[in-house]
């Protein structure tokens, strides 16, 4: 039998039950990866139930409990791996305006991150995806990028901007291959498609023509980002999933965790 390309490796995920890392999780245990996941909270079983029932979870996939908010909590899980993905993010809700804290402390865990690498002899790589937006293998919980393709199909606004989409497999394949590529260094911005949300409700009614979707666009000032070179992201081999089929499958992803009834 032809020999996985992960066969005989230990890597570790943290934040694992997400919604990216646990798509990481799946791909790695099919490339044959020996993989060591941390999660908050091993007894609850919305975290868990659906990464020990991946392929090949019984033999290779061992769960740890770990928090970033507690010192120490991740030495013996990032032990003898040969690499770590890095995916949990503490979220605090309770402060005023969340979305600019969010961005903060992303930029500001880079620069340390950058910082701790450059003075360990740490061989690090970020990936910057944009909106991630795709099926979800987690049982209850939506992100708010989700939740937005969510919207569209209940709310009368949506918002006037031009998100990012890619898709939350690309997501996990690109950290894959940063890891499996020797030629991967430095930071990847992972943006498939840059459309305005009008557009995104378009190509959905298109495909959905009985759905009831939301045609009214928020008056506010356009959210317009710098558009996001794919160069650097394609030399790490990834091929986008086109946009129509990434939103069909997050809509039949919403249909069947009971999100969206129709
Ligand atoms: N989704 C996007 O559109 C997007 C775009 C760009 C960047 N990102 C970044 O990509 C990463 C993953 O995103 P996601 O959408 O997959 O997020 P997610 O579904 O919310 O997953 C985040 C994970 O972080 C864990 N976590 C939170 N606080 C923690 C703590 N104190 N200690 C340990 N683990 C903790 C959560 O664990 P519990 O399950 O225990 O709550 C959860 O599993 C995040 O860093 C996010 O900022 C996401």
């Amino acid at each position: 039998m032809e020999k996985m390309i992960g066969e005989g490796k230990v890597v570790c995920v943290t934040g694992a039950s997400g919604y990216i890392a646990s798509w990481l999780v799946k791909l790695l245990l099919q490339r044959g990866y020996t993989v060591k996941a941390s999660i908050r909270d091993l007894s609850d079983g919305k975290k868990t139930e659906h990464l020990v029932s991946l392929d090949g979870a019984k033999e290779r996939l061992q769960l740890f409990k770990a928090n970033l908010l507690e010192e120490g909590s991740f030495d013996s899980v990032v032990d003898d791996c040969e690499c770590v993905f890095h995916t949990a993010s503490p979220v605090l809700l309770t402060v005023k305006n969340p979305q600019l804290w969010y961005v903060l402390s992303k930029t500001l865990a880079e620069e340390a991150a950058w910082k701790f690498a450059k003075e360990n002899g740490i061989d690090l790589i970020s990936l910057n995806p944009g909106c991630v937006i795709g099926p979800l293998l987690q049982p209850i919980t939506l992100n708010l990028i989700v939740e937005m393709i969510l919207n569209l199909t209940k709310e009368a606004t949506f918002p006037n901007m031009i998100p990012y989409w890619v898709d939350v497999r690309d997501t996990a394949m690109a950290h894959i291959h940063a890891f499996e590529m020797a030629s991967a260094s430095g930071r990847y911005c992972l943006v498939g498609y840059n459309i305005h949300m009008s557009e995104t409700a378009n190509i959905l009614r298109q495909l959905y023509p009985t759905l009831t979707i939301s045609n009214e666009c928020e008056a506010y000032p356009l959210v317009e980002g710098a558009q996001v070179s794919k160069v650097k992201a394609l030399t790490l081999g990834v091929k986008f999933t086109p946009l129509e089929v990434t939103l069909r499958d997050t809509i039949e992803s919403l249909k069947e965790k009971g999100f969206l009834k129709i």
